[in-house]
Protein backbone atom coordinates (compact mmCIF):
# COMPACT_ATOMS: atom_id res chain seq x y z
CA UNK A 1 0.00 0.00 0.00
CA UNK A 2 1.16 3.39 -0.54
CA UNK A 3 0.44 6.11 1.89
CA UNK A 4 -0.76 9.82 0.59
CA UNK A 5 1.25 11.88 2.93
CA UNK A 6 -0.72 15.32 2.05
CA UNK A 7 -3.17 16.30 -0.42
CA UNK A 8 -3.81 19.81 -2.03
CA UNK A 9 -6.51 21.01 -3.93
CA UNK A 10 -4.99 22.76 -6.30
CA UNK A 11 -8.38 24.45 -8.32
CA UNK A 12 -12.04 22.94 -7.78
CA UNK A 13 -10.79 19.89 -9.97
CA UNK A 14 -7.25 19.85 -10.20
CA UNK A 15 -5.57 17.80 -6.87
CA UNK A 16 -2.09 17.17 -6.03
CA UNK A 17 -1.19 14.34 -3.91
CA UNK A 18 2.10 13.47 -1.90
CA UNK A 19 2.57 9.34 -1.91
CA UNK A 20 5.04 7.30 -0.01
CA UNK A 21 6.71 5.67 -2.11
CA UNK A 22 10.24 5.45 -2.33
CA UNK A 23 12.00 2.37 -4.36
CA UNK A 24 10.00 4.62 -7.31
CA UNK A 25 11.31 8.22 -5.50
CA UNK A 26 15.04 7.01 -5.84
CA UNK A 27 15.21 6.32 -9.74
CA UNK A 28 12.32 9.35 -11.05
CA UNK A 29 13.41 11.35 -13.56
CA UNK A 30 11.65 14.39 -15.77
CA UNK A 31 9.52 13.17 -18.26
CA UNK A 32 8.36 9.57 -16.54
CA UNK A 33 4.89 8.75 -15.34
CA UNK A 34 3.49 5.91 -12.63
CA UNK A 35 0.41 3.21 -13.10
CA UNK A 36 -2.21 3.76 -10.13
CA UNK A 37 -4.63 1.61 -9.11
CA UNK A 38 -7.02 3.15 -6.17
CA UNK A 39 -8.11 -0.34 -5.14
CA UNK A 40 -7.61 -3.77 -5.95
CA UNK A 41 -10.48 -4.02 -8.47
CA UNK A 42 -10.18 -0.62 -9.82
CA UNK A 43 -8.95 0.54 -13.22
CA UNK A 44 -5.07 1.51 -13.69
CA UNK A 45 -4.26 4.90 -14.64
CA UNK A 46 -1.40 6.58 -15.22
CA UNK A 47 -0.19 10.22 -14.22
CA UNK A 48 2.85 12.15 -14.68
CA UNK A 49 5.70 12.45 -12.02
CA UNK A 50 5.16 16.02 -11.22
CA UNK A 51 8.16 16.31 -8.57
CA UNK A 52 9.81 13.66 -6.43
CA UNK A 53 11.86 14.30 -3.08
CA UNK A 54 14.42 10.96 -2.50
CA UNK A 55 15.45 12.10 0.81
CA UNK A 56 11.39 11.76 2.10
CA UNK A 57 10.99 8.77 -0.28
CA UNK A 58 7.98 10.29 -1.77
CA UNK A 59 6.85 11.32 -5.18
CA UNK A 60 4.44 14.36 -6.71
CA UNK A 61 1.57 13.84 -8.97
CA UNK A 62 -1.06 16.14 -10.00
CA UNK A 63 -3.98 15.39 -11.86
CA UNK A 64 -7.69 16.77 -13.12
CA UNK A 65 -10.74 15.37 -12.83
CA UNK A 66 -12.36 13.86 -15.46
CA UNK A 67 -14.22 10.56 -15.22
CA UNK A 68 -14.77 7.85 -12.54
CA UNK A 69 -11.49 6.98 -11.63
CA UNK A 70 -9.79 10.91 -11.65
CA UNK A 71 -13.14 11.63 -8.97
CA UNK A 72 -12.62 8.36 -7.13
CA UNK A 73 -9.09 9.41 -6.62
CA UNK A 74 -9.99 12.93 -5.62
CA UNK A 75 -12.23 11.69 -2.39
CA UNK A 76 -9.12 10.27 -0.60
CA UNK A 77 -7.21 12.34 1.68
CA UNK A 78 -3.84 12.56 3.80
CA UNK A 79 -3.69 9.68 5.35
CA UNK A 80 -5.59 7.28 2.93
CA UNK A 81 -3.79 4.33 0.71
CA UNK A 82 -3.82 3.07 -2.97
CA UNK A 83 -3.48 -0.43 -3.49
CA UNK A 84 -0.55 0.00 -6.52
CA UNK A 85 1.88 2.72 -7.43
CA UNK A 86 3.92 1.11 -10.45
CA UNK A 87 6.73 3.33 -11.54
CA UNK A 88 8.66 5.53 -12.44
CA UNK A 89 8.02 4.38 -16.30
CA UNK A 90 8.26 5.37 -19.80
CA UNK A 91 11.65 7.01 -20.99
CA UNK A 92 12.88 10.34 -19.34
CA UNK A 93 12.65 13.61 -21.29
CA UNK A 94 16.19 14.02 -23.15
CA UNK A 95 17.57 16.64 -21.57
CA UNK A 96 20.38 18.49 -23.27
CA UNK A 97 21.76 22.11 -23.59
CA UNK A 98 20.15 23.88 -27.14
CA UNK A 99 20.17 27.26 -26.08
CA UNK A 100 16.49 28.60 -25.73
CA UNK A 101 13.92 26.19 -24.97
CA UNK A 102 10.12 26.93 -25.31
CA UNK A 103 7.84 25.05 -22.42
CA UNK A 104 4.37 25.57 -23.48
CA UNK A 105 1.77 23.33 -21.37
CA UNK A 106 -2.18 23.57 -20.71
CA UNK A 107 -4.04 22.86 -18.20
CA UNK A 108 -3.14 20.19 -15.19
CA UNK A 109 0.47 19.60 -17.53
CA UNK A 110 1.63 22.56 -15.75
CA UNK A 111 2.56 20.44 -12.99
CA UNK A 112 3.80 17.68 -15.93
CA UNK A 113 6.46 20.04 -17.45
CA UNK A 114 7.50 21.81 -14.44
CA UNK A 115 10.65 19.17 -13.45
CA UNK A 116 11.35 19.23 -17.23
CA UNK A 117 11.48 22.44 -17.55
CA UNK A 118 13.76 22.99 -14.51
CA UNK A 119 16.29 19.83 -15.66
CA UNK A 120 16.61 21.64 -18.59
CA UNK A 121 17.26 24.94 -16.95
CA UNK A 122 19.91 23.88 -14.82
CA UNK A 123 21.85 22.10 -17.90
CA UNK A 124 21.95 25.56 -19.03
CA UNK A 125 18.96 26.41 -21.03
CA UNK A 126 16.97 29.56 -21.23
CA UNK A 127 13.24 28.96 -20.52
CA UNK A 128 10.29 30.92 -21.75
CA UNK A 129 7.12 29.12 -21.01
CA UNK A 130 3.99 29.32 -22.06
CA UNK A 131 1.24 28.16 -19.55
CA UNK A 132 -2.56 28.22 -21.05
CA UNK A 133 -5.79 27.68 -18.95
CA UNK A 134 -9.77 27.95 -20.06
CA UNK A 135 -9.97 30.76 -17.50
CA UNK A 136 -8.88 32.28 -14.05
CA UNK A 137 -10.79 29.73 -11.73
CA UNK A 138 -8.12 27.60 -12.95
CA UNK A 139 -4.36 28.90 -12.93
CA UNK A 140 -1.97 27.29 -10.95
CA UNK A 141 1.66 27.65 -9.68
CA UNK A 142 2.08 30.35 -11.74
CA UNK A 143 4.63 31.48 -9.43
CA UNK A 144 6.23 28.11 -9.59
CA UNK A 145 6.53 27.76 -13.18
CA UNK A 146 8.09 31.55 -12.74
CA UNK A 147 10.58 30.12 -10.83
CA UNK A 148 11.78 27.85 -13.19
CA UNK A 149 11.73 29.86 -16.44
CA UNK A 150 13.22 33.10 -17.83
CA UNK A 151 10.28 34.42 -19.03
CA UNK A 152 6.32 33.52 -18.63
CA UNK A 153 3.56 33.83 -20.64
CA UNK A 154 0.07 33.36 -19.11
CA UNK A 155 -2.95 32.57 -21.52
CA UNK A 156 -6.38 32.22 -20.81
CA UNK A 157 -8.88 31.47 -23.45
CA UNK A 158 -11.80 33.56 -21.93
CA UNK A 159 -9.28 36.76 -21.63
CA UNK A 160 -10.29 36.35 -17.53
CA UNK A 161 -6.44 36.50 -16.77
CA UNK A 162 -3.29 37.49 -18.71
CA UNK A 163 -3.46 37.34 -22.21
CA UNK A 164 -6.92 36.63 -24.28
CA UNK A 165 -6.62 33.41 -26.47
CA UNK A 166 -4.38 30.17 -26.59
CA UNK A 167 -0.82 29.02 -26.48
CA UNK A 168 -0.33 29.01 -30.10
CA UNK A 169 -0.54 32.43 -30.47
CA UNK A 170 2.28 33.35 -28.55
CA UNK A 171 4.16 30.35 -29.65
CA UNK A 172 3.84 31.69 -32.97
CA UNK A 173 4.80 35.78 -32.28
CA UNK A 174 7.77 34.16 -30.21
CA UNK A 175 8.77 31.93 -33.08
CA UNK A 176 8.43 34.83 -35.25
CA UNK A 177 10.51 37.36 -33.10
CA UNK A 178 12.70 35.27 -31.24
CA UNK A 179 15.54 33.38 -33.85
CA UNK A 180 16.93 31.92 -30.75
CA UNK A 181 14.54 29.29 -29.36
CA UNK A 182 15.77 25.69 -30.75
CA UNK A 183 13.69 23.73 -29.06
CA UNK A 184 9.42 23.80 -28.28
CA UNK A 185 8.33 21.32 -25.92
CA UNK A 186 4.53 20.81 -25.54
CA UNK A 187 1.96 19.17 -23.04
CA UNK A 188 -1.52 19.05 -22.64
CA UNK A 189 -4.51 18.04 -23.95
CA UNK A 190 -3.90 16.57 -27.21
CA UNK A 191 -5.44 18.78 -29.59
CA UNK A 192 -3.45 21.41 -27.98
CA UNK A 193 0.04 19.46 -28.60
CA UNK A 194 -1.36 18.80 -32.33
CA UNK A 195 -1.73 22.74 -32.87
CA UNK A 196 1.20 23.42 -31.14
CA UNK A 197 3.59 20.64 -33.65
CA UNK A 198 1.34 22.44 -36.42
CA UNK A 199 2.54 26.16 -35.28
CA UNK A 200 6.05 25.24 -34.67
CA UNK A 201 6.47 23.18 -38.01
CA UNK A 202 6.78 25.70 -40.59
CA UNK A 203 9.68 27.29 -38.31
CA UNK A 204 11.38 23.55 -38.35
CA UNK A 205 11.82 23.99 -34.56
CA UNK A 206 12.05 20.82 -32.78
CA UNK A 207 9.14 19.84 -31.06
CA UNK A 208 8.58 17.09 -28.20
CA UNK A 209 5.45 16.28 -27.27
CA UNK A 210 4.65 14.03 -24.26
CA UNK A 211 1.84 11.80 -25.70
CA UNK A 212 -1.30 10.61 -23.65
CA UNK A 213 -3.13 7.10 -25.30
CA UNK A 214 -5.30 5.39 -22.95
CA UNK A 215 -2.77 2.60 -20.73
CA UNK A 216 -3.34 -0.51 -19.47
CA UNK A 217 -0.02 -2.23 -18.11
CA UNK A 218 2.45 0.49 -18.94
CA UNK A 219 5.26 -1.84 -19.84
CA UNK A 220 5.04 -2.76 -23.63
CA UNK A 221 2.29 -5.84 -22.96
CA UNK A 222 -0.62 -4.96 -23.43
CA UNK A 223 -0.40 -2.99 -27.03
CA UNK A 224 -3.16 -0.37 -25.96
CA UNK A 225 -1.01 2.66 -26.58
CA UNK A 226 0.11 2.08 -29.53
CA UNK A 227 0.57 5.48 -31.59
CA UNK A 228 1.87 5.86 -35.33
CA UNK A 229 5.24 8.10 -35.07
CA UNK A 230 6.79 8.96 -38.72
CA UNK A 231 4.95 5.76 -40.03
CA UNK A 232 6.00 3.33 -37.48
CA UNK A 233 3.97 2.01 -34.45
CA UNK A 234 5.36 2.59 -31.34
CA UNK A 235 4.08 1.85 -27.92
CA UNK A 236 3.95 4.65 -25.94
CA UNK A 237 4.47 3.46 -22.48
CA UNK A 238 7.56 2.06 -23.36
CA UNK A 239 9.26 3.74 -26.33
CA UNK A 240 7.86 7.50 -25.24
CA UNK A 241 5.80 9.07 -23.91
CA UNK A 242 8.25 11.54 -25.30
CA UNK A 243 7.51 11.78 -29.48
CA UNK A 244 8.64 14.18 -31.85
CA UNK A 245 5.15 15.97 -32.55
CA UNK A 246 5.67 16.40 -36.36
CA UNK A 247 5.87 13.21 -36.97
CA UNK A 248 2.82 11.88 -34.29
CA UNK A 249 -0.28 10.46 -36.24
CA UNK A 250 -2.61 12.82 -34.57
CA UNK A 251 -5.84 12.53 -35.93
CA UNK A 252 -5.46 8.55 -35.04
CA UNK A 253 -4.36 9.16 -31.68
CA UNK A 254 -7.58 11.41 -31.14
CA UNK A 255 -9.85 8.43 -32.59
CA UNK A 256 -8.35 6.09 -30.40
CA UNK A 257 -8.36 8.09 -27.12
CA UNK A 258 -12.64 8.19 -27.96
CA UNK A 259 -13.11 4.23 -28.25
CA UNK A 260 -14.07 3.59 -25.13
CA UNK A 261 -16.15 6.77 -24.52
CA UNK A 262 -20.28 4.85 -24.39
CA UNK A 263 -18.23 2.82 -21.41
CA UNK A 264 -16.47 5.69 -19.58
CA UNK A 265 -19.80 8.03 -19.69
CA UNK A 266 -21.99 4.74 -18.23
CA UNK A 267 -19.10 3.61 -15.47
CA UNK A 268 -19.28 7.59 -14.51
CA UNK A 269 -23.09 7.55 -13.99
CA UNK A 270 -22.50 4.68 -12.28
CA UNK A 271 -20.53 6.02 -10.08
CA UNK A 272 -22.28 9.14 -9.25
CA UNK A 273 -25.22 7.64 -8.30
CA UNK A 274 -23.46 5.35 -5.62
CA UNK A 275 -22.28 8.60 -4.75
CA UNK A 276 -25.50 9.93 -4.11
CA UNK A 277 -26.63 7.63 -2.22
CA UNK A 278 -23.60 7.48 0.41
CA UNK A 279 -23.51 11.25 0.80
CA UNK A 280 -27.02 12.48 0.11
CA UNK A 281 -25.62 14.85 -2.49
CA UNK A 282 -24.34 14.48 -6.31
CA UNK A 283 -20.45 14.99 -6.50
CA UNK A 284 -21.13 16.75 -10.09
P1 LIG B 1 -12.45 8.20 -17.96
O1 LIG B 1 -13.82 8.74 -18.03
O2 LIG B 1 -12.24 6.73 -17.82
O3 LIG B 1 -11.66 8.68 -19.24
C1 LIG B 1 -11.64 10.04 -19.69
C2 LIG B 1 -10.63 10.11 -20.86
O4 LIG B 1 -9.32 9.87 -20.33
C3 LIG B 1 -10.86 9.00 -21.90
O5 LIG B 1 -11.74 9.40 -22.89
C4 LIG B 1 -9.48 8.70 -22.38
O6 LIG B 1 -9.10 9.55 -23.43
C5 LIG B 1 -8.60 8.97 -21.17
N1 LIG B 1 -8.31 7.74 -20.42
C6 LIG B 1 -9.20 6.90 -19.85
N2 LIG B 1 -8.59 5.83 -19.29
C7 LIG B 1 -7.27 6.02 -19.53
C8 LIG B 1 -6.11 5.25 -19.22
N3 LIG B 1 -6.18 4.08 -18.58
N4 LIG B 1 -4.92 5.71 -19.65
C9 LIG B 1 -4.82 6.90 -20.29
N5 LIG B 1 -5.87 7.66 -20.61
C10 LIG B 1 -7.09 7.24 -20.24
N6 LIG B 1 -3.86 13.09 -16.25
C11 LIG B 1 -3.68 13.97 -15.23
O7 LIG B 1 -4.64 14.57 -14.76
N7 LIG B 1 -2.42 14.20 -14.72
C12 LIG B 1 -1.31 13.59 -15.20
O8 LIG B 1 -0.20 13.81 -14.70
C13 LIG B 1 -1.47 12.67 -16.28
N8 LIG B 1 -0.41 12.04 -16.81
C14 LIG B 1 -0.59 11.12 -17.80
C15 LIG B 1 0.53 10.47 -18.31
C16 LIG B 1 0.40 9.55 -19.32
C17 LIG B 1 1.63 8.84 -19.83
C18 LIG B 1 -0.89 9.28 -19.87
C19 LIG B 1 -1.03 8.27 -20.97
C20 LIG B 1 -2.02 9.93 -19.38
C21 LIG B 1 -1.88 10.86 -18.34
N9 LIG B 1 -2.99 11.53 -17.79
C22 LIG B 1 -2.80 12.44 -16.78
C23 LIG B 1 -4.37 11.25 -18.24
C24 LIG B 1 -5.08 10.34 -17.22
O9 LIG B 1 -4.44 9.07 -17.18
C25 LIG B 1 -6.56 10.17 -17.59
O10 LIG B 1 -7.19 11.44 -17.46
C26 LIG B 1 -7.25 9.17 -16.68
O11 LIG B 1 -6.81 7.87 -16.95
C27 LIG B 1 -8.76 9.27 -16.86
O12 LIG B 1 -9.38 8.29 -16.04
P2 LIG B 1 -10.89 8.42 -15.56
O13 LIG B 1 -11.38 7.07 -15.19
O14 LIG B 1 -11.02 9.47 -14.53
O15 LIG B 1 -11.66 8.99 -16.83
FE1 LIG C 1 0.18 -1.66 -22.59
FE2 LIG C 1 1.70 0.39 -23.38
S1 LIG C 1 0.10 0.39 -21.94
S2 LIG C 1 1.71 -1.63 -24.12
MG1 LIG D 1 -11.74 5.46 -16.43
Amino acid sequence: MYRILHREDLTPNTHLLRIDAPAVARKAQAGQFVIVMIDEVGERIPLTIADWDRAEGSITVVFMEVGKTTQKLATLHAGDSLHAFIGPLGKPTEIENVGTVACVAGGFAIAVIMPIARALREAGNRIISIMGFRNKDLVFWEDELMAVSDELIVTTDDGSYGRKGLVTEPLRELLETNKDVKRVIAIGPTVMMKFASRTTEPFGVKTIVSLNPIMVDGTGMCGCCRVEVGGKTRFTCVDGPDFDGHLVDWDLLITRQSIYLDEEKRTLDIWSKQQVGVTGCSII
